[in-house]
C-alpha cells in the first residue's frame, strides 16, 4: 500500500529499527526492491532523486509505475514513493502533485534561515495533501577534509530551530556521512545524533549508507536513526551483475536479459540490508 513516512517511522523509532530507503533509477528496480521487501514483509522508501525521476520520464510516471507494479505484483507491505533531495519548493510541489507520498526538502546549501522559509513552504504545501516532509542541516557528503575538520556537521541549535520553526516530519542532520564511497574511516558524531533525538524526539535521516561498517548502522539506529538511505551499493552489485552477465554471453542483445543481470546480486543485497536494519516482518 501506497502511504506517506509517518506510520512506518513513528513505528520503526518505538521499535528500533530502521526503514530502508532505497533509490530507484528504472522500472527494474522499482520491482526488484518491491519483490523482495514484500517477500521479507519489510516496508519499504522509494527514494527517487531529481536527476533519476528527469531520467524516467519525469514525476507522473514514476508515480504512476510505481502505483502499477504495486497492483500487479500485489504488493501488500507499507511503501513510500518519496522524492530524494528536493532542491526547491518546485521540485516538491511537482512530487507532491503526481501522486508522491513523502518529499525530501533539501535547502541545507542556504542559510538557517533561508533553509527554514523554503522548508517551511512546502511542509504548507505537503500538509494539505497528507505528504510528509523530511528537510536537511549540515552538509551531507563534506569533502573528507571538511569532516576532519568539522566543518558542515549540523548544530543542535540549528536542528531545533529547523523542527520547531518549519514543524517538518522528519530530520536529516549532517553528522559525518558522505554519498557514495567513503575515502576514510567514517567519522559519524554518535553524541550529537543521540542529543538530536533526546531534544526533539521525531525519527531521524541518515544519507549516506553505503560502505558504512555493520556497527555504525546499528549504533546509529540506536542513536535515533529511523531511515537509512542507500544508493551507491545497490549501483555497485547490479552492476557486476550486468558486466557478468554481458562477459560470459557474448550473444546476450535482449535488455530484458542484459538487464535482469544484475537481479539477483541487487536482491542479495537487499535482504542483507533489511536484515541489518531490522526491518524484516515489520510491515
Ligand atoms: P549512498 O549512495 O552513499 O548510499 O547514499 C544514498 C543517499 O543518501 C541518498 O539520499
Amino acid at each position: 500500500m501506497l502511504e506517506n513516512m509517518c506510520k512506518m517511522l513513528d513505528k520503526a523509532k518505538k521499535e528500533g529499527y530502521a526503514v530502508p530507503h532505497l533509490n530507484i533509477n528504472n522500472l527494474e528496480w522499482a520491482k526488484y526492491i518491491l519483490e523482495v521487501c514484500e517477500q521479507q514483509h519489510s516496508p519499504i522508501i522509494l527514494g527517487v532523486s531529481e536527476g533519476a525521476a528527469k531520467y524516467m520520464g519525469g514525476y507522473n510516471t514514476v508515480a504512476m509505475m510505481v502505483k502499477g507494479l504495486i497492483k500487479d505484483l500485489s504488493i501488500n507491505i507499507p511503501v513510500a514513493l518519496h522524492l530524494d533531495h528536493g532542491s526547491t519548493f518546485e521540485a516538491c510541489r511537482k512530487a507532491i502533485d503526481a501522486g508522491f507520498t513523502s518529499v525530501m526538502i533539501d535547502a541545507s546549501r542556504f542559510s538557517l534561515e533561508e533553509n527554514i522559509e523554503i522548508t517551511k513552504k512546502v511542509v504548507k504545501y505537503a500538509k494539505k495533501k497528507r505528504v510528509s516532509v523530511e528537510a536537511e542541516i549540515g552538509h551531507i557528503g563534506g569533502t573528507e577534509d571538511e569532516i576532519s575538520a568539522d566543518i558542515g556537521y549540523a548544530k543542535l541549535e540549528d536542528c531545533i530551530a529547523l523542527v520547531k520553526n518549519a514543524k517538518i516530519d522528519f530530520l536529516a542532520p549532517a553528522l559525518g556521512s558522505v554519498h557514495g564511497l567513503y575515502k576514510g574511516e567514517p567519522k559519524i558524531d554518535f553524541e550529537r545524533m543521540k542529543q538530536i533525538k533526546d531534544e526533539l524526539n521525531i525519527p531521524l535521516v541518515l544519507h549516506g549508507g553505503t560502505g558504512l561498517p555493520d556497527e555504525i548502522i546499528k549504533k546509529s539506529i540506536e542513536c535515533g536513526i529511523c531511515k537509512i538511505n542507500i544508493n551507491t551499493e545497490l549501483q555497485i552489485e547490479w552492476a557486476a551483475g550486468v558486466r557478468k552477465k554481458v562477459a560470459d554471453d557474448q550473444n546476450v542483445y535482449d535488455p530484458r536479459k542484459i538487464i535482469s543481470g544484475g537481479e539477483d546480486r541487487m536482491k542479495d543485497a537487499i535482504v542483507t540490508k533489511i536484515n541489518l536494519l531490522g526491518s524484516a516482518n515489520k510491515a
